[in-house]
């Protein structure tokens, strides 16, 4: 559906994307707007994620065009970076001045990013709105939370997040459901990475070694837990295969903490492709990650999540996904000898369909067109 504007007037929808969970989710969305005439669209990287393995590799591979701008902020304490962010992004919006800026996901990048649009009067649309983990400990939690407050339009990935919203006073009229556009993307990628491995894991048998991804402060950045969860990966890698690309938050403390990974095959951190790759053919998948417990869902593999709450509860109730609370040695043994080897049928909640982007296209035309109503 296209709201026939004249290319004079194009509707300009400026896209924000930081860290390496914004890009899959961006790629689907810009190549939707590409063909909707009345749509245009700028991409701004703040640069949270600067790596090439965490940021460069995935505009490569999802065929993301070059961003418009590069604010450059790189890490920091939470204060320093999103307030780079938002510093950056103030600048830019002054300049740009677009008719809407999109955030996608729960990172610092989209807050800031968030707030800058919003004091500025520029109407702001969430992408992935209204999940809620309920934990305010976790960064992402209060970034949600703030970030829907000032959005305007507010995107959501599945019904339990249109409920968050209206909980929380927001009311119907800026919400709207869309699914899941980082489902899109795996859609999308799957078929040209079904039945090839990562380099170097070639030999691993389908279906039978376990992957691993772990990065939440809450349990990389505290020595007695992350102890606990690679005695865990060891013993397991006595059993199984076990590999695990590691996050450099990850790696950084494991040095510290002078910690063993005896017989885990470490890699660094993968790009898109190797990743999903990765996750297809694994027997079971251990993670702290949002989006993996969303992907081993659609995936069909069995997910053991080391966290006590998920913002994303339709991965425990529709799909794969098994909260592991107290992250011990113990729990995770255990839930790995009930969890090996039972394969479920790949889930699909409602919007996890590959067209997700195209509704968000729909959503903000329709938008646009009410633009001058409101
Ligand atoms: C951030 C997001 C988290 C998301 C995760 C995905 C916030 C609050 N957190 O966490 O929600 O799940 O990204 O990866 O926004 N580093 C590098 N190279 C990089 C980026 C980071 O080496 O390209 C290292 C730096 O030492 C940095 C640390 O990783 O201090 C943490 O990076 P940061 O962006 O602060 O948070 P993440 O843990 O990546």
């Amino acid at each position: 559906m296209s709201a026939g504007f004249p290319p004079e007037a194009r509707f300009t929808v400026l896209h924000v994307a930081g860290a390496r969970p914004n890009f899959m989710k961006v790629a689907p969305v810009l190549r939707a707007m590409e063909s909707r005439a009345g749509l245009r669209s700028l991409l701004i990287h703040t640069g949270q994620h600067y790596d090439a393995a965490m940021s460069l590799s995935f505009f490569d591979e999802l065929g993301i065009p070059e961003p418009d701008e590069h604010l450059g902020v790189g890490s920091g304490t939470h204060a320093q970076q999103t307030a780079a962010v938002l510093v950056g992004m103030e600048a830019v919006l002054q300049k740009r001045r677009p008719d809407m800026v999109m955030v996608v996901g729960d990172v610092n990048s989209t807050v800031a990013a968030a707030l800058a649009a919003a004091k500025l009067h520029i109407p702001v649309a969430h992408l992935e709105a209204g999940l809620r983990s309920r934990d305010r400990r976790m960064p992402e939690e209060l970034n949600r939370l703030l970030t829907d407050q000032l959005s305007d339009l507010c995107l959501t990935p599945s019904r339990d997040g249109d409920a968050n919203l209206l909980a929380e006073g927001i009311g119907p009229e800026r919400i709207r459901f869309v699914g899941n556009v980082m489902i899109d993307t795996l859609e999308r990628i799957l078929p040209e990475v079904r039945g090839l491995a990562p380099a170097g894991c070639e030999s691993l048998p389908e279906r039978g070694y376990v992957a691993v991804t772990l990065h939440r402060p809450s349990n990389v950045d505290n020595a007695s837990t992350l102890a606990g969860i690679f005695r865990a990966l060891v013993e397991l890698a006595r059993e199984v295969p076990v590999v695990f690309p590691m996050h450099p938050r990850t790696r950084k403390n494991a040095t510290v903490f002078g910690l063993s990974t005896d017989g885990v095959r470490v890699l660094g951190p993968l790009g898109y492709r190797d990743m999903l790759a990765l996750l297809a053919r694994a027997g079971l998948v251990i993670t702290d990650s949002g989006g993996v417990q969303e992907e081993t869902t659609v995936l069909g593999v069995p997910c053991l999540t080391l966290r006590d709450t998920t913002e994303r509860p339709i991965t425990v109730t529709e799909g794969t996904n098994r909260l592991v609370p107290d992250r011990s040695t113990h729990s995770i043994l255990e839930a790995f000898r009930t969890s090996w080897g039972t394969p479920s049928p790949t889930k699909r909640p409602e919007g996890w369909d590959g067209r997700a982007a195209e509704r968000v296209a729909d959503a903000v035309e329709e938008w646009a067109a009410g633009a001058d109503r409101r």
